[in-house]
């Protein structure tokens, strides 16, 4: 039978129904978790070195000690992909939450950490993603860097998840937020891209995003056909006069964006660039 599944916590796999964590795990009780999403390609990890990186970058950011190896981790990770009941490749969902602790904001008295794995089926890519998606510029900001840096992946997601619900409320697919400067930033889960008189540019690190392992691969990527991707910052009106405007993320990969509602209004339909690159991410990095 297939299972929608596979989770591995702290190093035992459990059945979903079993897989559960302390309510007193700061994970839980203060978002006070980080985590890494992963696909496969021919059943191994892809870009593993970089979203490893990301991991320790994420747990140094937040003062958090892992117990365990790069290999220890890696090998959770195998162990999950090889129990998969399903065809195909997985989504891999890597979660390490700061551990139970006492009700105290400080981590002190958190000894263990838990290590979280959950594998599941990549979803096969919807109509949406050749059509393009609608996205919503919301009157939500992305988090400060100066408050809560978008470069940690950690656990605390609210305020992707109010841009989202925003975005929903729209009528959008999903949601692209300004900093509190008024410049592009990037959509709950996904970078973003412009492509303006055939030069491509994409938010800075600086603007305040997630540095995201396909960004970087499809500007590595580009780089290698010659293309230039600009890293700038960027206002509204470089998206309202955009020519073409197209997202990124692990499972998604490039995807073309068709409307903006909301703050602005933008309405084109997918361009030769966007099908370019869409095209040249998925025979590089072997991705479905
Ligand atoms: N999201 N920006 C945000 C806020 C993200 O959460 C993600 C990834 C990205 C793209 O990063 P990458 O290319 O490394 O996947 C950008 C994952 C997929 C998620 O949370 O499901």
């Amino acid at each position: 039978m297939t299972q929608e599944y596979v989770i591995r916590i702290n190093g035992e796999q459990v059945d979903p129904e079993d897989a559960k964590i302390s309510i007193l795990d700061h994970g839980f009780l203060f978002g006070d978790s980080i985590y890494e999403v992963v696909q496969t390609v021919d059943g191994k990890p892809f870009a593993w070195d970089e979203h490893f990186r990301r991991l320790q970058n994420s747990a140094k950011r937040l003062s958090m000690e892992l117990p365990w190896t790069e290999e220890d981790i890696k090998e959770e990770v195998d162990f999950a992909v090889a129990a998969k009941t399903w065809d195909g490749e997985s989504y891999v969902r890597l979660i390490i939450t700061r551990g139970v602790g006492k009700i105290a904001l400080l981590p002190d008295s958190c000894e263990n950490p838990a290590l979280i794995i959950i594998a599941k089926a990549i979803p096969l890519p919807g109509p949406k993603s050749d059509a393009g998606l609608t996205i919503c510029l919301t009157k939500i900001r992305r988090n400060s860097r100066l408050a809560m840096d978008p470069g940690i992946k950690s656990g605390n997601y609210l305020n992707n998840v109010l841009a989202a619900i925003e975005a929903r409320n729209a009528g959008a697919d999903d949601a692209l937020m300004l900093n509190e400067t008024g410049h592009l930033t990037e959509c709950s889960t996904s970078n973003i891209f412009i492509v303006k008189d055939g030069i491509v540019k994409t938010p800075s690190l600086a603007s305040g995003i997630l540095d995201g392992i396909t960004r970087q691969n499809i500007i590595k990527f580009a780089a290698e056909e010659n293309i230039r991707i600009d890293e700038t910052e960027l206002t509204v009106d470089d998206l309202t006069s955009a020519d073409e405007i197209f997202m990124s993320g692990t499972i998604k990969g490039v995807v073309p964006v068709r409307e903006i509602v909301g703050e602005a209004s933008w309405r084109r339909p997918p361009g030769p660039v966007t099908e370019r690159l869409h095209n040249l991410y998925k025979s590089k990095s072997g991705t479905v």
